[in-house]
């Protein structure tokens, strides 16, 4: 286990495993505007890996970003409880998810729930859910 490992309950080998798949993922984002890839995969308590990244639209603010859509898959099978995500970029440092995000994942979250921000490099840097700040303190929904 590595350190974060120990401290969030993440193993090692889980860490290989995300951070592989959401830079991997970062192929199938569709982003003509921004050309901004974002892969992100999220790890369920029950060990699945499920992914997303950026889909764009015209209108820019009806486009969704690689965490909610990571999310929104695993909430519509059914899974309630997570672990932990990665989420990677192109550019160093890592993105730090924006505030429709950070929201997002809080409500299906509690505040220890990590996010593994990787860079152009495959160097992540990590912050938990509780540690950034939220556009509202509420509390998970389901
Ligand atoms: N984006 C994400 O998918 N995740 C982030 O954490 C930050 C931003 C997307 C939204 C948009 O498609 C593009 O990156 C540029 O902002």
């Amino acid at each position: 286990m590595a350190s974060a490992g120990l401290r969030y309950e993440v193993s090692s080998e889980e860490l290989d495993t995300i951070s592989t798949k959401a830079i991997a993922a970062k192929e199938s984002a569709l982003c003509p505007y921004s050309k901004f890839r974002v892969g992100a995969c999220l790890l369920t308590q029950s060990g699945e890996c499920i992914i997303g990244v950026n889909i764009e639209s015209a209108s820019y603010p009806v486009g969704v970003c690689a965490e909610r859509v990571a999310f929104a898959t695993a909430l519509t099978a059914g899974h309630r409880d997570f672990k932990a995500i990665a989420v990677s970029s192109d550019i160093t440092p890592g993105v730090s998810p924006c505030g429709m995000c950070r929201q997002f994942m809080r409500d299906f979250t509690t505040p220890s729930f990590p996010v593994f921000r990787y860079d152009a490099d495959g160097n992540y840097t990590l912050k938990t859910i509780g540690e950034v700040r939220l556009p509202m303190d509420i509390r998970r929904i389901v």
